[in-house]
């Protein structure tokens, strides 16, 4: 076989090689030295070029060093095909090392406040209902005893969308619609988005959220009111939580209160909710006998409770998105 058949044949074998055996940087390694190496094919070759006569010799380490720089680029180009291929691949992985958790959202405070309030209340025999957020102005003031000139249908608090038709301002709507639509007895909460035209603040907002409460049914007592929410308030803060009931006024209900939390962070009562005994004119309103029928309601913030027990300062948090505030309620 002449010179040039077998570096021929070195080119095929190591082609042949290159493509289908080095599988990691060590094999590539072995086969660089079996084909580059001091005693590899190609030293052999060179080697041969002793035995050829003067005119052939040029010609003959031409090939050579062709054959061998080919070689050399091949190899540096299939270890560097090798060091991108493994990154992430079976050289670098380690499965003694704890994994790399993807990304999970949190509940919201507020969505999280809400389930507690409501499985607190279902739990002792509430249902739950929901109604408008826009209304007319019967079921939001008239129906609720507001009497015409009531400062709360003033501008300043509430959001019109016609002359008749406003963004509701509590979740108290809710109590004349389910009031017209069921007989007594009936004992519902219900969630909702409120809104007031109010100057936004660390303490307002023009949206947040109400529960609303109601129950009637015959002899139901101011005392049994009393009773539910503070049950509530323990269930919501803890058995050693102060709270107050404060003597207060709401053209729906009569007597009225508020119920007040302690907070010992800004050292000062904080109002959470405000309650009552039905009025007679509501119940006159919806066509219920009150000679017959008593009732008790209540409506609290789910902000200002949220507030007072995940200790927040502005109310604002909840409403910005703020992954920092949100990833706090894991
Ligand atoms: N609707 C009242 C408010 O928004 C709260 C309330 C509800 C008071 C039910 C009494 C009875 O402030």
């Amino acid at each position: 076989m002449s010179l040039k058949d077998k570096i021929e044949s070195v080119r095929n074998q190591f082609l042949a090689d290159i493509e289908s055996f080095p599988t990691s940087q060590k094999e590539i390694e072995d086969l660089r030295v079996t084909y580059l190496g001091r005693k590899g094919q190609v030293a052999s070759l060179f080697s041969e070029m002793g035995s050829l006569s003067a005119e052939e010799r040029p010609d003959a380490g031409q090939w050579l060093n062709q054959l061998k720089t080919e070689l050399a680029k091949q190899f540096e180009s299939k270890v560097d095909e090798m060091d991108q291929g493994s990154s992430g691949n079976d050289l670098f992985l380690d499965p003694t090392l704890p994994g790399i958790a993807p990304p999970l959202g949190s509940m919201h405070p507020l969505e999280r406040t809400l389930q507690e309030i409501k499985d607190i209340f279902t739990s002792i025999g509430f249902h739950i209902a929901y109604g408008p957020e826009i209304d007319d102005d019967y079921h939001n003031f008239s129906a609720l005893n507001f009497p015409e000139h009531h400062p709360a249908r003033d501008m300043q608090d509430t959001f019109f969308v016609s002359p008749d038709t406003v963004l509701r301002t509590h979740t108290s709507n809710v109590q004349i619609h389910l009031m017209e639509n069921e007989d007594p007895p009936i004992r519902h909460i219900v969630p909702g988005r409120v809104y007031r035209n109010e100057a936004i603040s660390f303490k307002s907002y023009c949206l947040f959220h109400q529960v609303e409460g109601i129950y009637v049914d015959k002899n139901v007592s101011f005392g049994e009111l009393k009773g539910v929410l503070e049950y509530f308030v323990r269930q919501m803060f803890g058995p050693k939580v102060k709270m107050r009931f404060r003597p207060s006024f709401f053209p729906f209900t009569e007597p009225s209160a508020e119920v007040d939390i302690w907070s010992t962070e800004r050292n000062q009562w904080l109002e959470i909710l405000g309650c009552g005994m039905v009025d007679p004119a509501v119940f006159d309103n919806v066509g219920y006998d009150s000679s017959i029928w008593h009732g008790y309601a209540f409506g609290m913030g789910v902000e200002r409770i949220a507030m007072l027990k995940y200790k927040i300062d502005d109310i604002r948090h909840f409403y910005q998105g703020d992954i920092r505030f949100l990833e706090q309620f894991k």
